[in-house]
């Protein structure tokens, strides 16, 4: 008996795995460049997933507020689970805002060479007018407590693979941004 093999795995599926990790404040458009992305490499036959933090927080991580200590087990959990994911072969795209580095750290050494970290960057003031969800109001008002870049931090990265400029740069542009990134690392040599 004999384990299927990491190299076994990415050879059935033609590519190799691996994590983009798209952090940035709410509204600055994590979600809808996953969407975008997926959707641009399941069209050249990539096999992707995408985790958001907006869906895992209604099932596996339901069970977590927005404390600090909750948003590192939040991050902790996913880290994991998109190991799985690579490990599978899998390109998986996880957006979470992720506020913490040191938490973003504690996934990048879990994942190795097999991790990219994206920041989606836009301003707070953008962010809060573009404000979809209605929680910049609501957190300005002090209905919404712990709220990211409002009562709670955001540490930026400081050494991401790549940034995104979402009040410069339109949303193709984005994706192509990341591709041209991901797609040689995920080539099979
Ligand atoms: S994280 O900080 O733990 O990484 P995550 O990405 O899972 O956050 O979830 C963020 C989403 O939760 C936001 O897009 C927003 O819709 C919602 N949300 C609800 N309360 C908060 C809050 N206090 N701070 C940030 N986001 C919140």
């Amino acid at each position: 008996m004999k384990n299927i093999s990491k190299s076994e795995r990415n050879k059935l599926k033609g590519h190799k795995g691996l994590a983009v990790w798209l952090t940035g404040l709410s509204g600055a458009g994590k979600s809808t460049i996953a969407v975008e992305l997926e959707q641009q490499l399941f069209a050249k036959n990539i096999h992707t997933y995408t985790l958001d933090g907006d869906i895992l927080r209604t099932g596996l991580n339901k069970d977590l507020s927005f404390t600090e200590e909750a948003r590192k087990e939040n991050i902790r959990r996913t880290g994991e689970v998109a190991k799985l994911f690579v490990d599978s072969g899998t390109v998986v795209i996880a957006a979470f805002i992720s506020p913490f580095a040191n938490d973003r750290k504690i996934v990048r050494e879990l994942l190795g060479e097999e991790f990219v970290e994206v920041f989606v960057n836009c301003p707070l003031e953008v962010c809060e007018q573009r404000d979809v969800k209605g929680l910049y109001k609501k957190a300005r008002k002090g209905e919404l407590k712990n709220f990211t870049g409002i009562d709670s931090p955001y540490e930026k990265p400081e050494n991401p693979e790549l940034t995104l400029n979402t009040d410069l740069q339109d949303l193709q542009e984005c994706v192509q941004q990341i591709l041209e990134f991901v797609l040689p690392k995920i080539e099979l040599k």
